[in-house]
């Protein structure tokens, strides 16, 4: 039996470059989320959203576990013997910071580094991109421990799988790996576990590059459309572009002119120079 973390320590991050990395920090227990990481978790997130210093966030995990789900023991067993009132503050805190992190103010990207189980498709769904070590482990283990995929963990497969695997994914509790998940659609891609942190840093560094008001714009579009009809989509796009227009209407001007007036770049093969931008 190891020792108890302390809960500051249930979470680990550094900012370098404009990048925060975020480990799940529970190596011991495969980063298995226990009500003390998702109080942490929540604090991290409080602490780098508005940090000039970081650009883009990135979730990953210390050890061989990107996150083995909820903890069964400190999750589940314990906060049942409490009652309802503890099992509803703990779905609260879990739930609560996977939703932070969906509306996140900043690009966020999952570097699944190993096991991803369960309740570990929560933030897995609410990062923006994700990619994954071809030798990471992905599974619904729920079924093998009795009971159905909850904490969102089902709409995740069901939103971002075709319906046949989701279905054969959620009723075998079979697992499947980074390659496989790619394939199906749970993460964006699958590189090899010795390229993986080379591969989302460039991504990182590729996202710096763009401008963050339309970054948080785009990125909030993509998740609000899903939902709705083609015309309630139409709609709310115009607005949306005009509310970001509102945050910073020299950008796309600036855009613009970069490309029109000074041919100093084309939009179609990369990003204009936002620090020539007026304020
Ligand atoms: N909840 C509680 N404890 C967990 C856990 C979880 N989800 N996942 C791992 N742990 C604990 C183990 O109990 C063990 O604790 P101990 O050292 O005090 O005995 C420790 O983490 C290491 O786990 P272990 O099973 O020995 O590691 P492994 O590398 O051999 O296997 C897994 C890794 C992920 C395959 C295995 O730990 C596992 O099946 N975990 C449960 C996954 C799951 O069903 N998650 C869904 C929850 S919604």
């Amino acid at each position: 039996m190891s020792k108890e973390r302390a809960e500051k320590d249930t979470v680990a991050y550094k900012v370098e470059g404009g990048i925060a990395w975020v480990r799940f920090n529970r190596p011991e227990k495969r980063n298995c989320m226990s009500p003390k990481l998702n109080r942490q978790m929540m604090r991290v997130l409080d602490e780098l959203e508005f940090d000039d210093a970081a650009g883009v966030l990135v979730l990953t995990g210390e050890g061989d576990a990107w996150s083995a789900g909820m903890d069964l023991k400190e999750y589940f067993r314990e906060t049942e013997a409490k009652g309802m009132g503890a099992i509803r503050q703990s779905q609260r805190e879990a739930y609560g910071w996977w939703r932070r992190l969906r509306w996140y103010q900043k690009p966020t990207i999952a570097m699944v580094n190993g096991w991803c189980f369960g309740g570990g498709y929560g933030p897995l769904y609410a990062c923006d991109i994700a990619v994954a070590a071809e030798e990471a482990t992905f599974g619904l283990s729920e079924i093998n421990w009795g009971i159905l995929p909850g904490g969102g963990a089902t709409k995740v497969a069901s939103d971002l799988m075709p319906m046949r695997k989701a279905m054969y994914h959620a009723m075998l509790g079979e697992n499947i790996d980074g390659r496989t998940a790619e394939a199906w659609g749970l993460v964006t891609e699958a590189v090899p576990l010795s390229g993986l942190r080379n591969r989302v840093a460039e991504i990182a560094a590729r996202l710096l590059e763009k401008n963050p008001v339309a970054l948080k714009a785009t990125k909030d579009a993509v998740r609000r459309v899903m939902d709705m009809t083609y015309d309630n989509a139409e709609d709310f796009l115009v607005r949306a572009q005009e509310a970001a227009n509102s945050f910073d209407n020299e950008g796309r001007k600036e855009g613009i002119r970069q490309f029109i007036d000074d041919k100093s770049y084309k939009p179609g093969l990369a990003a204009y120079d936002k620090t020539k931008q007026k304020k």
